[in-house]
Protein backbone atom coordinates (compact mmCIF):
# COMPACT_ATOMS: atom_id res chain seq x y z
CA UNK A 1 0.00 0.00 0.00
CA UNK A 2 1.29 3.22 -1.04
CA UNK A 3 1.21 7.01 0.44
CA UNK A 4 -1.37 7.85 -1.87
CA UNK A 5 -3.91 5.00 -1.15
CA UNK A 6 -3.17 5.58 2.69
CA UNK A 7 -4.10 9.14 2.57
CA UNK A 8 -7.81 7.97 0.41
CA UNK A 9 -8.61 5.67 2.83
CA UNK A 10 -7.85 7.95 5.92
CA UNK A 11 -9.37 11.03 4.21
CA UNK A 12 -12.72 8.39 3.85
CA UNK A 13 -13.14 7.79 7.08
CA UNK A 14 -12.65 10.97 8.50
CA UNK A 15 -15.09 12.39 6.30
CA UNK A 16 -17.62 9.89 6.60
CA UNK A 17 -17.38 10.16 10.22
CA UNK A 18 -18.10 13.85 9.85
CA UNK A 19 -21.23 13.16 7.91
CA UNK A 20 -22.41 10.84 9.85
CA UNK A 21 -23.07 13.44 12.78
CA UNK A 22 -23.67 16.50 10.55
CA UNK A 23 -26.87 18.19 12.15
CA UNK A 24 -26.79 20.60 9.35
CA UNK A 25 -26.10 21.56 5.37
CA UNK A 26 -23.38 23.49 6.08
CA UNK A 27 -21.66 20.84 7.27
CA UNK A 28 -22.23 18.50 3.76
CA UNK A 29 -20.96 22.02 1.87
CA UNK A 30 -18.11 22.04 3.94
CA UNK A 31 -16.81 18.48 3.36
CA UNK A 32 -17.67 18.67 -0.29
CA UNK A 33 -15.12 21.87 -0.83
CA UNK A 34 -12.51 20.14 1.41
CA UNK A 35 -12.53 16.96 -0.53
CA UNK A 36 -14.19 17.04 -3.59
CA UNK A 37 -14.16 20.60 -4.38
CA UNK A 38 -11.72 22.27 -7.18
CA UNK A 39 -8.54 22.99 -4.63
CA UNK A 40 -9.48 20.16 -2.58
CA UNK A 41 -7.94 16.84 -1.19
CA UNK A 42 -8.67 14.31 -4.49
CA UNK A 43 -8.16 16.67 -7.03
CA UNK A 44 -4.52 17.36 -5.10
CA UNK A 45 -3.99 13.00 -4.68
CA UNK A 46 -4.60 13.09 -8.34
CA UNK A 47 -2.19 15.51 -9.49
CA UNK A 48 0.78 13.27 -7.72
CA UNK A 49 -0.65 10.47 -9.68
CA UNK A 50 2.03 10.97 -11.89
CA UNK A 51 4.67 10.19 -8.99
CA UNK A 52 3.73 6.61 -8.83
CA UNK A 53 5.56 3.91 -10.06
CA UNK A 54 3.94 2.45 -12.65
CA UNK A 55 3.19 -1.20 -10.99
CA UNK A 56 1.19 0.58 -8.54
CA UNK A 57 -0.75 2.88 -10.70
CA UNK A 58 -3.77 0.87 -11.13
CA UNK A 59 -4.25 -0.05 -7.51
CA UNK A 60 -3.72 3.78 -6.39
CA UNK A 61 -6.43 4.72 -9.57
CA UNK A 62 -8.65 2.29 -8.21
CA UNK A 63 -9.20 3.32 -4.80
CA UNK A 64 -9.53 6.92 -5.52
CA UNK A 65 -12.26 6.09 -7.49
CA UNK A 66 -13.68 4.01 -4.84
CA UNK A 67 -12.75 7.08 -1.96
CA UNK A 68 -14.17 9.46 -4.02
CA UNK A 69 -17.21 7.34 -4.48
CA UNK A 70 -17.54 6.64 -0.76
CA UNK A 71 -17.88 10.68 0.14
CA UNK A 72 -20.13 11.08 -2.69
CA UNK A 73 -22.61 7.94 -0.73
CA UNK A 74 -22.09 9.59 2.43
CA UNK A 75 -22.86 13.10 1.60
CA UNK A 76 -26.26 11.65 -0.02
CA UNK A 77 -27.12 9.64 2.87
CA UNK A 78 -26.53 12.51 5.00
CA UNK A 79 -28.57 14.85 3.05
CA UNK A 80 -31.86 12.30 3.13
CA UNK A 81 -31.35 12.30 6.57
CA UNK A 82 -31.00 16.04 7.34
CA UNK A 83 -34.31 16.16 5.23
CA UNK A 84 -36.24 13.60 5.96
CA UNK A 85 -35.04 14.54 10.46
CA UNK A 86 -36.28 18.16 9.81
CA UNK A 87 -39.46 17.46 8.38
CA UNK A 88 -39.96 14.22 10.89
CA UNK A 89 -39.58 16.36 13.91
CA UNK A 90 -41.35 19.50 12.81
CA UNK A 91 -44.42 17.19 12.31
CA UNK A 92 -44.34 17.50 8.76
CA UNK A 93 -46.05 14.73 6.05
CA UNK A 94 -44.49 15.51 2.65
CA UNK A 95 -46.38 13.54 0.84
CA UNK A 96 -49.69 15.62 1.56
CA UNK A 97 -51.18 17.70 -1.31
CA UNK A 98 -50.47 21.71 0.05
CA UNK A 99 -53.13 23.76 1.79
CA UNK A 100 -54.97 26.16 -0.75
CA UNK A 101 -54.99 29.85 0.15
CA UNK A 102 -57.80 31.78 0.31
CA UNK A 103 -58.50 33.83 -2.77
CA UNK A 104 -60.28 36.96 -2.92
CA UNK A 105 -63.04 38.01 -5.65
CA UNK A 106 -65.17 41.01 -6.77
CA UNK A 107 -67.53 42.43 -4.47
CA UNK A 108 -71.33 41.63 -5.17
CA UNK A 109 -72.47 44.33 -6.12
CA UNK A 110 -69.23 45.08 -8.52
CA UNK A 111 -70.20 41.38 -10.06
CA UNK A 112 -73.53 42.70 -10.70
CA UNK A 113 -72.66 45.91 -12.18
CA UNK A 114 -70.26 44.08 -14.40
CA UNK A 115 -72.92 41.44 -15.61
CA UNK A 116 -75.88 44.29 -16.39
CA UNK A 117 -73.38 46.10 -18.89
CA UNK A 118 -72.40 42.77 -20.38
CA UNK A 119 -75.87 42.46 -20.90
CA UNK A 120 -76.44 45.70 -22.29
CA UNK A 121 -73.64 45.63 -24.21
CA UNK A 122 -75.21 42.86 -25.72
CA UNK A 123 -78.10 44.58 -26.74
CA UNK A 124 -75.92 47.54 -28.52
CA UNK A 125 -74.95 49.76 -25.59
CA UNK A 126 -71.54 50.84 -24.77
CA UNK A 127 -69.68 51.43 -20.83
CA UNK A 128 -68.90 54.90 -20.18
CA UNK A 129 -68.22 56.90 -16.94
CA UNK A 130 -68.47 59.53 -14.94
CA UNK A 131 -67.22 61.51 -11.69
CA UNK A 132 -68.94 60.88 -8.59
CA UNK A 133 -68.33 64.41 -7.55
CA UNK A 134 -70.40 66.83 -9.85
CA UNK A 135 -71.57 70.30 -10.37
CA UNK A 136 -75.44 71.47 -9.94
CA UNK A 137 -75.21 71.96 -13.50
CA UNK A 138 -74.52 68.62 -14.87
CA UNK A 139 -76.79 66.73 -11.87
CA UNK A 140 -80.05 69.38 -11.81
CA UNK A 141 -79.67 72.47 -14.35
CA UNK A 142 -79.13 70.81 -17.72
CA UNK A 143 -81.61 67.71 -16.61
CA UNK A 144 -84.12 70.28 -16.93
CA UNK A 145 -84.50 70.70 -13.03
CA UNK A 146 -86.51 73.22 -11.49
CA UNK A 147 -84.87 75.39 -8.93
CA UNK A 148 -87.36 74.68 -6.27
CA UNK A 149 -86.96 71.11 -7.12
CA UNK A 150 -86.80 69.23 -3.43
CA UNK A 151 -83.90 66.70 -4.49
CA UNK A 152 -81.79 69.85 -4.88
CA UNK A 153 -82.20 70.47 -0.95
CA UNK A 154 -79.67 69.86 1.44
CA UNK A 155 -81.38 67.88 3.39
CA UNK A 156 -81.45 65.54 0.40
CA UNK A 157 -78.20 65.97 -2.01
CA UNK A 158 -74.43 66.38 -0.44
CA UNK A 159 -73.19 69.85 -0.89
CA UNK A 160 -68.92 70.63 -0.50
CA UNK A 161 -68.46 74.23 0.61
CA UNK A 162 -67.38 75.64 -3.29
CA UNK A 163 -71.13 74.25 -4.63
CA UNK A 164 -70.26 70.93 -5.96
CA UNK A 165 -72.02 67.92 -4.89
CA UNK A 166 -72.04 64.17 -4.56
CA UNK A 167 -73.80 63.48 -7.40
CA UNK A 168 -77.54 62.37 -6.51
CA UNK A 169 -78.04 59.87 -9.18
CA UNK A 170 -75.97 58.80 -12.81
CA UNK A 171 -78.63 61.14 -15.36
CA UNK A 172 -75.89 63.48 -15.11
CA UNK A 173 -73.28 61.09 -17.41
CA UNK A 174 -76.18 61.32 -20.07
CA UNK A 175 -75.48 65.26 -19.96
CA UNK A 176 -71.77 64.64 -20.52
CA UNK A 177 -71.94 62.06 -22.92
CA UNK A 178 -74.55 64.28 -25.10
CA UNK A 179 -72.45 67.27 -24.49
CA UNK A 180 -69.52 66.13 -26.27
CA UNK A 181 -70.97 63.16 -28.72
CA UNK A 182 -73.48 63.74 -31.13
CA UNK A 183 -76.27 61.29 -32.13
CA UNK A 184 -76.87 57.93 -32.83
CA UNK A 185 -76.28 57.36 -28.51
CA UNK A 186 -76.47 54.25 -26.75
CA UNK A 187 -74.78 54.02 -23.38
CA UNK A 188 -74.78 52.43 -20.32
CA UNK A 189 -73.14 54.28 -17.30
CA UNK A 190 -72.67 52.51 -14.32
CA UNK A 191 -71.52 53.73 -10.70
CA UNK A 192 -71.96 55.16 -7.36
CA UNK A 193 -74.53 57.90 -5.94
CA UNK A 194 -74.97 59.54 -2.94
CA UNK A 195 -78.19 60.77 -0.97
CA UNK A 196 -79.43 61.74 2.20
CA UNK A 197 -81.27 58.73 3.26
CA UNK A 198 -81.90 57.19 6.36
CA UNK A 199 -80.46 53.79 5.80
CA UNK A 200 -82.70 50.71 5.80
CA UNK A 201 -83.18 47.56 4.44
CA UNK A 202 -83.73 48.92 1.20
CA UNK A 203 -82.15 52.30 1.65
CA UNK A 204 -78.64 53.57 1.40
CA UNK A 205 -76.79 57.06 1.84
CA UNK A 206 -74.52 55.60 -1.06
CA UNK A 207 -75.64 53.14 -3.76
CA UNK A 208 -75.02 52.42 -7.03
CA UNK A 209 -77.23 52.91 -10.55
CA UNK A 210 -76.68 51.74 -14.26
CA UNK A 211 -77.45 54.68 -16.57
CA UNK A 212 -79.11 53.89 -19.82
CA UNK A 213 -79.29 56.34 -22.71
CA UNK A 214 -80.23 56.25 -26.52
CA UNK A 215 -80.88 58.71 -29.13
CA UNK A 216 -81.72 58.44 -32.44
CA UNK A 217 -84.32 59.04 -35.05
CA UNK A 218 -87.71 57.81 -34.02
CA UNK A 219 -86.70 56.38 -31.06
CA UNK A 220 -89.98 55.37 -29.18
CA UNK A 221 -91.23 54.42 -25.75
CA UNK A 222 -91.35 50.40 -27.21
CA UNK A 223 -87.82 50.28 -27.84
CA UNK A 224 -87.58 51.89 -23.91
CA UNK A 225 -90.36 48.94 -22.82
CA UNK A 226 -88.19 46.23 -25.40
CA UNK A 227 -84.78 46.74 -23.54
CA UNK A 228 -85.92 46.71 -20.00
CA UNK A 229 -88.13 43.79 -20.90
CA UNK A 230 -85.04 41.73 -22.26
CA UNK A 231 -82.69 42.85 -19.61
CA UNK A 232 -85.22 41.46 -16.59
CA UNK A 233 -85.31 38.07 -18.89
CA UNK A 234 -81.58 37.95 -18.89
CA UNK A 235 -81.02 38.82 -15.65
CA UNK A 236 -83.77 37.38 -13.67
CA UNK A 237 -85.25 34.41 -16.32
CA UNK A 238 -88.48 34.09 -18.50
CA UNK A 239 -90.69 34.25 -14.94
CA UNK A 240 -89.75 37.77 -14.12
CA UNK A 241 -93.18 39.94 -15.05
CA UNK A 242 -92.86 43.27 -15.57
CA UNK A 243 -94.86 46.49 -14.70
CA UNK A 244 -94.82 50.47 -15.86
CA UNK A 245 -95.59 53.32 -13.76
CA UNK A 246 -96.60 56.82 -14.63
CA UNK A 247 -94.25 58.76 -12.78
CA UNK A 248 -92.77 62.30 -12.99
CA UNK A 249 -88.66 63.05 -13.66
CA UNK A 250 -87.95 66.35 -15.41
CA UNK A 251 -85.72 65.52 -17.45
CA UNK A 252 -88.31 62.69 -19.34
CA UNK A 253 -91.72 63.26 -20.49
CA UNK A 254 -93.50 61.09 -20.82
CA UNK A 255 -91.85 59.41 -17.45
CA UNK A 256 -92.12 56.03 -15.86
CA UNK A 257 -91.31 53.45 -13.09
CA UNK A 258 -90.65 50.40 -13.59
CA UNK A 259 -90.84 47.38 -11.30
CA UNK A 260 -89.69 43.71 -11.48
CA UNK A 261 -92.11 41.56 -9.66
CA UNK A 262 -90.33 40.15 -6.59
CA UNK A 263 -88.45 36.66 -6.91
CA UNK A 264 -88.00 36.49 -3.37
CA UNK A 265 -91.23 36.08 -2.38
CA UNK A 266 -92.92 34.90 -6.41
CA UNK A 267 -95.06 38.33 -5.61
CA UNK A 268 -97.17 37.22 -3.00
CA UNK A 269 -95.65 40.32 -0.49
CA UNK A 270 -92.24 40.23 1.97
CA UNK A 271 -90.34 42.56 3.50
CA UNK A 272 -88.02 42.71 0.67
CA UNK A 273 -90.85 44.03 -1.66
CA UNK A 274 -92.84 45.73 1.46
CA UNK A 275 -95.66 43.04 0.89
CA UNK A 276 -96.39 44.45 -2.54
CA UNK A 277 -95.25 41.50 -4.67
CA UNK A 278 -93.15 44.30 -6.56
CA UNK A 279 -90.11 45.88 -6.33
CA UNK A 280 -89.19 49.27 -7.88
CA UNK A 281 -86.18 48.72 -10.01
CA UNK A 282 -85.91 51.58 -12.82
CA UNK A 283 -86.97 55.66 -13.30
CA UNK A 284 -87.17 55.83 -17.45
CA UNK A 285 -88.90 57.75 -19.85
CA UNK A 286 -88.78 60.00 -23.03
CA UNK A 287 -85.65 62.61 -22.94
CA UNK A 288 -87.29 65.77 -22.70
CA UNK A 289 -86.91 68.00 -25.66
CA UNK A 290 -85.89 70.62 -22.78
CA UNK A 291 -83.31 68.37 -22.07
CA UNK A 292 -81.73 67.89 -25.61
CA UNK A 293 -82.21 71.53 -26.16
CA UNK A 294 -79.81 72.29 -23.52
CA UNK A 295 -77.30 69.68 -24.59
CA UNK A 296 -77.43 71.59 -28.67
CA UNK A 297 -79.22 68.90 -29.95
CA UNK A 298 -82.31 69.79 -32.19
CA UNK A 299 -85.07 68.26 -30.33
CA UNK A 300 -87.48 68.24 -33.71
CA UNK A 301 -84.60 66.16 -35.34
CA UNK A 302 -83.52 63.83 -32.40
CA UNK A 303 -85.93 61.35 -29.82
CA UNK A 304 -84.51 59.49 -27.33
CA UNK A 305 -84.80 57.40 -23.92
CA UNK A 306 -83.40 57.17 -20.98
CA UNK A 307 -83.63 55.03 -17.48
CA UNK A 308 -81.86 54.60 -14.26
CA UNK A 309 -81.80 51.08 -12.15
CA UNK A 310 -80.66 50.51 -8.87
CA UNK A 311 -78.44 47.92 -8.55
CA UNK A 312 -78.26 47.23 -5.16
CA UNK A 313 -81.94 46.72 -5.60
CA UNK A 314 -81.31 43.97 -8.46
CA UNK A 315 -78.63 42.39 -5.98
CA UNK A 316 -81.60 42.14 -4.00
CA UNK A 317 -83.63 40.15 -5.95
CA UNK A 318 -80.80 38.11 -7.91
CA UNK A 319 -79.11 37.19 -4.36
CA UNK A 320 -82.72 37.19 -2.14
CA UNK A 321 -80.68 39.75 0.19
CA UNK A 322 -82.94 41.15 2.52
CA UNK A 323 -81.87 43.73 4.02
CA UNK A 324 -78.86 45.35 1.41
CA UNK A 325 -76.73 46.94 4.82
CA UNK A 326 -75.53 43.33 4.48
CA UNK A 327 -73.72 44.54 1.58
CA UNK A 328 -71.47 47.02 3.09
CA UNK A 329 -70.45 45.32 6.20
CA UNK A 330 -67.83 43.68 4.97
CA UNK A 331 -68.42 40.36 7.26
CA UNK A 332 -66.92 38.02 5.23
CA UNK A 333 -68.98 35.08 6.09
CA UNK A 334 -71.41 37.14 3.91
CA UNK A 335 -69.06 38.05 1.08
CA UNK A 336 -67.62 34.92 0.91
CA UNK A 337 -71.02 33.70 -0.54
CA UNK A 338 -70.67 34.64 -3.64
N1 LIG B 1 -82.20 59.50 -12.28
C1 LIG B 1 -83.46 58.93 -11.88
C2 LIG B 1 -83.40 58.56 -10.40
O1 LIG B 1 -82.33 58.50 -9.86
C3 LIG B 1 -83.79 57.72 -12.68
C4 LIG B 1 -84.02 58.00 -14.12
C5 LIG B 1 -83.01 57.88 -15.03
C6 LIG B 1 -85.27 58.41 -14.57
C7 LIG B 1 -83.21 58.13 -16.37
C8 LIG B 1 -85.50 58.67 -15.90
C9 LIG B 1 -84.47 58.52 -16.79
O2 LIG B 1 -84.39 58.32 -9.76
Amino acid sequence: MNKVIEAIEQAVKAAEERLASAADASVLEAVRIEYLGRNGLFPALSRQMGTIPADERRETGAAFNAGRGKIEAAMDAAAQRLQGGVAESAGIDLSLPGRKLPRGHKHPISQLADECVSIFRRMGFIAVDGPEIEDVRHNFDALNTPQDHPSRDPQDTFYFPDGRILRSQTSPVQIRVMESHQPPIRIVAPGRVFRRDTPDATHGMNFHQIEGLSVDKDVSMADLKSVLQSFAREMFGEKVRIRLRPHFFPFTEPSVEYDFSCVVCGGKGCSVCKNSGWIEIAGAGMVDPAVFANVGYDPEKWTGYAFGMGIERLAMLRYRIPDLRLLYENDVRFLEQF
